[in-house]
């Protein structure tokens, strides 16, 4: 026994029962209990997995903003994917956090989802590959990684109630791979039990799953936690294998898990197993015991060395999707019109609990004009493309007591006396994460509108309860209610107004909340013009430019957790945008500012496309490496773009009387698509890079399973390049699927020699109950994505 085992033992030992049970349900939303007696410091959880947030959703501490999920897969790289969990490592450190709540490994089922901008791509063995690499990398470094959400939990519609439908061989195959890979090759200390039933039962009272799979077949030692205020259960989830029940201090155990063991419902032994994988990972982490020395100090979010590795992280990943007669990289001479709101309001992340707050966000419109030079760039707004008017951005306002970026909020008692006024660094504020907000009976928001010149703003307030707002010209009163159809905190009622502003306009908002109110805020940002005007100034600026750069995309209203999509098309008026770009420019280039498939009708009439991502802080100088060359975008899609709403293997995320059957099996994605016989607008695996690739000669290494291929690629292009080589599987009368991929950086006119060694768990087929290989009957593909299928070997011998 190691010595961490013994200790564990030893303070088991030493708890009577209700000290034992206090440490199963968290102290707060993100730590867990303290204990002296038994040497247990305090344990601090964090979100992730775009950056680690903190404890707070509101107004937390700045941390480093990364590109989403699939932006970072899209590097089919996992030296990319340890480099992230190793930096959010470093992030976490520096907060004195112990456990990063990611990564999050569910697949890409529907492209409806809207979540899935968190987690990396449609295919099990590429996500488990990633994930696993992200794992060491955080836990090399002593932070733990929670791998979630444990399990079939592909979308967000009734999220908490939700029963997914999936056999057992395609949750073998497909929905538990990246699960097991990643439980087996990198033992993430924390794993999440998810919202949603599966087969009927709760994920976090399911014993099959978490007692039979998870701890029993794989031998899984870490800690199961539920989501938050996921478990509804007592004994049922204690008895299930779930370990923590997430947040506190309230939840089903405590006092009614004690009752249970003295009722007999529940063993005593099992509350102190549930304690023995607590303490575990606190062992791992540093918390238990001797307690862990945290750096003095690291590199700040906004450090050169941040932003350089958070600007490469995303232009790397980026896809060039078409790119006809080398319109890409831009050319070094010439004027180019940057339009779009996506250029100036980039979107830099999706919304829900991975969010952060980043020191700043480059827009792709500044990030551009820094690239190339003011003089040959137009910046030009594009069409509205929010139905919310969201938070006003950092640096849009300014506290007018002070004149710091922020605003003024002064709290008053019900005779309105001032109780507090401070500066607030931000636009909003928690009123369940700030307790000097909580005796107030009003309070007031005020701001300084930041403006260089006289102009036309969208101004307003944000969050439920009864409202006056007042600006230049303008005074109101409003009542905010409830928006019903989705989350409290992700989608706020707002109020805005279209005024023109001077420089040093003032906005003042008094709210009188509700009693559960979560946020109140203000809301600024240049208003939209009608779609018209908009349309018009964008094909005047594309005429008088040598390329037009049109940056369209989706925002957080799409990309969001607790809430999927219903369409894939563009929000707005952004296509007849890109149409009328295309009719007047002499060549257009489309930034795509999203993590998901969009539809692109004008996909026909353009010069080239650009998939951008989310692409974090860094973005517009992530956007303008990729477009100039500087870095190249060689990224290949992790995800099957389809051409028409509605097309492809599985599209509708809405439960049916509360049941989703996954009734696709393991045919999701590309599997689905290529035995559909439909063509997809872009393939999982395409992706064009800057240079042209030629493949020579391959070999397939095969005993009684299938080994490796070796292939000969050159670069035949003009630029050093990278290759990601991909290899897949079509067995008789099974899905094709991927089975292995290397990626590989080629100078110019010379030929590397790539060994792709095949991933094994994807060759097998769960039958009645056990593994068993499939027959080597079949082809190998060598693809660059399965719309350009390069080699075909037969696979029997
Ligand atoms: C999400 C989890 C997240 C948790 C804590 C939940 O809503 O599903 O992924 O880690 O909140 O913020």
């Amino acid at each position: 026994m190691t010595e961490l085992e013994s200790r564990i033992d030893k303070a088991i030992g030493a708890l009577e029962l209700d000290a034992k049970v206090r440490l199963l349900t968290g102290a707060s939303n993100f730590t867990l209990h303290p204990e002296q007696a038994i040497d247990l410091a305090e344990v601090v959880f964090s979100d992730g997995p775009t950056g680690v947030r903190g404890a707070l959703f509101t107004g937390g501490r700045i941390a480093c903003l990364l590109p989403n999920a699939t932006l970072l897969a899209q590097h089919w790289d996992t030296a990319v994917a340890t480099e992230v969990g190793a930096l959010l490592a470093e992030e976490a450190a520096a907060q004195h956090v112990h456990v990063v709540l990611g990564p999050t490994v569910n697949l890409h089922r529907t492209p409806l989802s809207g979540r899935l901008f968190e987690s990396f791509s449609e295919d099990p063995m590429l996500t488990g590959a990633l994930a696993t690499a992200y794992i060491k990398g955080l836990q090399d470094n002593g932070i733990a990684a929670t791998l979630k959400h444990f399990v079939a939990n592909e979308a967000e519609t009734d999220r908490k109630t939700v029963n997914s439908l999936v056999d057992e061989r395609t949750l073998r195959e497909a929905y538990l791979l990246p699960f097991e890979m990643a439980v087996a090759d990198a033992n993430p200390w924390a794993v999440m039990a998810a919202y949603n039933r599966v087969n009927g039962i709760p994920a976090t009272e399911h014993t099959a799953l978490i007692e039979g799979v998870l701890k029993g077949e794989w031998r899984y030692d870490g800690l199961v936690m539920s989501d938050w205020y996921a478990a509804e259960s007592t004994a049922e989830s204690a008895n299930a294998g779930l370990d923590l029940t997430m947040p506190g201090p309230a939840g089903p155990w405590g006092d009614r898990l004690v009752a249970a063991v003295h009722e007999g419902e529940v063993a005593e032994s099992t509350v102190d197993e549930h304690v023995r994988r607590m303490l575990r990972l606190a062992g791992r982490v540093g918390a238990f015991g001797e307690e862990r020395a945290w750096p003095s100090d690291g590199p700040a979010p906004d450090s050169p060395q941040r932003r350089a590795l958070l600007r490469r992280l995303a232009a790397g990943g980026m896809t060039v999707l078409v790119n006809r007669e080398s319109t890409l990289p831009l050319a070094t001479e010439g004027k180019v019109a940057v339009i779009g709101r996506h250029a100036t309001e980039t979107v830099a992340q999706g919304a829900g609990s991975a969010q952060v707050r980043p020191p700043h966000v480059v827009s792709i419109a500044d990030g551009i004009s820094a690239a190339l030079g003011a003089d040959r760039v137009s910046v030009v707004d594009g069409v509205e493309i929010r139905s919310d008017p969201l938070t006003a951005a950092p640096y849009s306002l300014r506290d007018p007591e002070t004149g710091e970026f922020g605003i003024r909020v002064t709290t008053r008692d019900g005779r309105g006396d001032v109780i507090e006024s401070r500066y607030v660094d931000g636009s909003e504020v928690s009123l369940r994460e700030s307790p000097w907000l909580a005796s107030a009976t009003t309070i007031e928001l005020a701001a300084v509108v930041v403006l260089a010149e006289p102009a036309r703003m969208q101004v307003g307030v944000r969050g439920r309860g009864e409202w006056t707002f007042s600006a230049p010209g303008h005074y109101e009163r409003v009542r905010l209610e409830r928006v019903d159809n989705a989350g409290e905190v992700l989608r706020l009622p707002y109020r805005t107004v279209t005024l023109d502003l001077q420089p040093g306009a003032r906005i003042t908002a008094v709210v009188t909340p509700e009693p559960d109110t979560p946020i109140v805020g203000l809301a600024a940002r240049a208003a939209p013009k009608p779609p018209a005007a908009a349309i018009g100034a964008a094909t005047w600026a594309a005429r008088e430019a040598d390329v037009a750069v049109v940056v369209v995309g989706l925002t957080p209203e799409q990309e969001t957790e607790e809430v999927d999509k219903i369409t894939l098309a563009l929000p707005g008026e952004q296509d007849a945008l890109v149409a009328a770009v295309a009719a007047a420019a002499k060549r257009t280039v489309v930034v795509v500012n999203a993590a998901t498939p969009v539809l692109m009708p004008w996909l026909d009439r353009v010069d080239a496309v650009l998939w951008a991502g989310l692409p974090g802080q860094e973005a517009g100088a992530a956007v303008a490496a990729a477009l100039t060359g500087e870095v190249e975008p060689a990224g290949r899609l992790v995800t099957t773009f389809p051409a028409r709403d509605g097309d492809g293997p599985v599209w509708s995320p809405m439960p049916l009387h509360g049941e989703l059957p996954y009734g696709e099996g393991i045919a999701c994605g590309y599997r689905g698509w290529q035995a559909s016989g439909i063509d997809p607008l872009f393939w999982f695996g395409h992706g064009l890079g800057y240079t042209q690739w030629a493949y020579g000669e391959a070999e397939l290494t095969v005993d009684d399973t299938i080994r490796s291929v070796r292939v000969e690629v050159t670069n035949t292009g003009s630029r050093a390049g990278r290759e990601v080589v991909q290899v897949y599987w079509r067995p008789e009368g099974e899905p094709v699927r991927l089975i292995g991929w290397s990626g590989v950086d080629v100078e110019p006119g010379l030929t590397a020699s790539v060994e792709v060694l095949v991933e094994q768990r994807v060759l097998r087929r769960w039958h009645d109950g056990a593994w068993q290989w499939l027959p080597l009957t079949g082809e190998v593909l060598i693809a660059r994505g399965l719309g350009d299928i390069r080699i075909t070997l037969p696979t029997a011998r």
